[in-house]
């Protein structure tokens, strides 16, 4: 993960940015290279017809989602559908950030923009196996390993490193896993681990928020409404809101059920299979298998206070610091072990003059209290920014209930370009020496973004906005307190205070150049100045991060990467699923065709 790569990382991270500017082989004969439409390999369309009734029809030629909309009967749709989550999800190739859908860096770039006048498959699979059933999974998992194809896993295509996706791939789809179920009593290896809920790999968060309401129970699972905690949330870590009082979600995974290379379905838990349990908890998303079904734990509801806190501020001299001061107040919920989420966006789109005002826009999540009882923690930290110069209420609105009504959502916005870059920061800094938080800020401000944007939401945002700085306090108290669970987990999770992420974002009219900026940018100009923060050796989220991390192993898998080698090797011994910046994937060239 460092940018200052070991020899062997180096010449690895060197021979990826060589393989860029090729196109996918696409007559290899190689056994190291995996067959694509073309190749000699490649199943005959009689094979495919063959396999397409053993699943009942249910193989589907993928259609990059701007062409799709065509076949709509209005013709095109609408904006609210483009950026529909839900809406989306109903389509077999599309991303929820569409810039995954791209063939930037094959030869020629291929591309599929909307109201675009051409059309290329991009980095989309040929095929989508839309699943119904474990033996449909079953079925196409050998499909893929006797005929040696690119496979890549999807449920909601809501992830961050666009591991969902690969050209000349088949994709296995398992949206329609939608089961959901509670008991009171769940046993492991005929232990009682209490009350669960087991859920499918396409349901999604908002779903598991009503179902748990009406049985009068919580489980920590994302904020974000379309994120589906079993198909890959849980496989990163997870966190929530509710993670500062209810660990990170893999904490309160108790059991997978997930069809391996084999083709087997395995059961994963403390007592069976507790290597793949070990990795399916932080180990990555897409490297282990397909998953059906994940339990997690579940708890006796509670009432909660969301508010969101917006204030203007006037230059980046005083982002500096209120960046200070958020800082030294970071613990002040920790008494009602609260959860926040906070960001600094210019209010400008695309404007990088320090003396355009920039809005701070804080969340905060506080369980057991009520909006009053919220306001009042709250005052310290408001009244102190509003004694800065400059500082400008803006706005104040609070959501209290019961705490399912008060996470649910009904959708998420997408359908924009995004890519991430993300940091672990510990919690010492905050204690020992917030006032270096302040500094640090200002300067990322100040050298700005070079490019144009104009983005469709990430996580929660309503507004467009480019190059945003967002903080997540996703640690300390129970995600510290919960160090000694062995799992996956970057151990730098249970240090941590917030995990803190940039959303680098442009729009269609980019340039090729631009975007390869902009992709560039977290390394180049953003991840010197965090690291003053993070320090050398941080982690980050792997949900949430920049798929170019040159030391990807130690940066999402830290002192866990080893054993994560030696668990891949015996479940996917010949490395059926590989994604981006996953474990095994530095066997292979960045779209997972060929061995490097
Ligand atoms: C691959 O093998 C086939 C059949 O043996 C042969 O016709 C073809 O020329 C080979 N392609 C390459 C690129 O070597
Ligand atoms: C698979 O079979 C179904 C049902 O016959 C058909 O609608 C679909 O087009 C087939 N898929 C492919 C890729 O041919
Ligand atoms: C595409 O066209 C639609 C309909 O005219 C319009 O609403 C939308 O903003 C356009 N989108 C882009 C990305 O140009
Ligand atoms: C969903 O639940 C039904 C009813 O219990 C069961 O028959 C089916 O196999 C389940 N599907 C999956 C994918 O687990
Ligand atoms: C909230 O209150 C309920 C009921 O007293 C309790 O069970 C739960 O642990 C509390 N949760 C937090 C995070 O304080
Ligand atoms: C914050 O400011 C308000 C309005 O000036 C005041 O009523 C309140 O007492 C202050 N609270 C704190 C904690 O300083
Ligand atoms: C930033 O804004 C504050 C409040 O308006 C002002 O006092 C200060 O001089 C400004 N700083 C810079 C560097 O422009
Ligand atoms: C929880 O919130 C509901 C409103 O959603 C309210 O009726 C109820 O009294 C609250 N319960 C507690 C214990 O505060
Ligand atoms: C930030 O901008 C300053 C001033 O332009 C420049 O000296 C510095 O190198 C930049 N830092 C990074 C990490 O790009």
């Amino acid at each position: 993960m460092k940018r200052f790569p070991t020899l062997p990382l180096l010449s690895l991270f060197i021979a990826l940015a060589q393989s860029r500017s090729l196109e996918p082989r696409q007559n290899s004969n190689s056994t190291d290279c995996r067959n694509v439409p073309g190749s000699a390999g490649y199943p005959s369309p009689t094979a495919w017809n063959v396999f397409n009734a053993t699943i009942f029809g249910r193989l589907l030629e993928v259609v990059p989602p701007a062409k799709y909309y065509d076949y709509l009967p209005a013709g095109g749709c609408t904006d609210a559908q483009w950026t529909s989550a839900l809406f989306r999800g109903t389509i077999p190739g599309a991303m929820s950030y569409i810039n995954w859908e791209q063939g930037y860096d094959l030869d020629p770039p291929s591309l599929c923009l909307r109201n675009g006048t051409t059309c290329g498959q991009g980095d989309l699979p040929v095929y989508s196996v839309e699943a119904e059933t474990v033996g449909d999974v079953q079925a196409a998992v050998q499909f893929a390993s006797k005929h040696n194809l690119r496979l890549v896993v999807k449920s909601t295509g809501h992830d961050g490193l666009g591991r969902s996706t690969a050209p000349n791939s088949l994709l296995i789809r398992v949206s329609k896993f939608q089961n959901v179920s509670s008991t009171d009593e769940f046993y492991v290896g005929g232990e009682n681990m209490g009350s669960a809920v087991t859920i499918g790999s396409g349901v999604h968060a908002n779903t598991i928020y009503q179902h748990n309401k009406g049985q009068g129970k919580f489980s920590v699972v994302a904020a974000a409404e379309t994120v589906a905690p079993a198909g890959g949330q849980i496989q990163g870590g997870g966190h929530s809101p509710l993670s500062p009082a209810y660990g990170l979600v893999s904490d309160n995974a108790l059991e997978f059920d997930i069809v391996v290379a084999s083709g087997e379905l395995l059961r994963a838990s403390s007592a069976s299979n507790p290597d793949l349990f070990f990795a399916l908890r932080g180990g990555g998303a897409g490297s282990w298998g397909v998953i059906i079904s994940a339990t997690i734990r579940t708890f006796p509801t509670f009432n909660a206070t969301s508010a969101v806190t917006v204030l203007q501020v006037p230059n980046n001299t005083v982002v500096g610091s209120l960046a200070t001061l958020h800082a030294q107040h970071v613990f002040d919920w920790d008494s009602v072990q609260a959860g926040h989420f906070f960001w600094f966006e210019k209010t400008q789109i695309g404007s990088t003059d320090p003396n355009v005002p920039t809005s701070f826009i804080l969340f905060t999540y506080m369980p057991n209290t009520t909006a009053e009882q919220s306001q009042i923690l709250l005052a310290p930290f408001i009244n102190a920014s509003l004694a800065l110069p400059g500082v400008v209420f803006v706005s104040q609105t609070f959501k209290d209930g019961e705490i399912n009504d008060v996470m649910f959502g009904p959708d998420d916005g997408v359908g924009g370009n995004v890519v991430l870059g993300s940091r672990l920061v510990p919690e010492a800094l905050y204690r020992d020496s917030p006032e270096k938080v302040g500094p640090v800020y200002k300067e990322l401000f100040d050298n700005g973004t070079t490019a144009q944007s104009n983005i469709l939401p990430f996580p929660l945002l309503t507004t467009n906005s480019h190059g945003r700085l967002l903080g997540q306090m996703v640690s300390g108290g129970t995600v510290s307190k919960n160090g000694h669970i062995s799992s996956a987990v970057h151990p730098a999770w249970r240090a941590a205070k917030t995990h803190l992420m940039f959303a680098n974002s442009w729009d269609d009219s980019a340039s090729l150049a631009q975007v390869d900026a902009l992709r560039a940018m977290f390394q180049t100009t953003q991840l010197p100045l965090l690291e003053k923060l993070s320090g050398l050796n941080a982690g980050a989220y792997s949900n949430e991060a920049d798929n170019s991390e040159p030391d990807f192993q130690s940066t999402f898998f830290g002192p866990n990467y080893a054993k994560l080698s030696d668990i891949k090797a015996k479940y996917d011994p010949h490395d059926l699923f590989i994604v981006a910046a996953g474990v095994g994937s530095e066997r292979w060239d960045e779209w997972g065709l060929c061995r490097v």
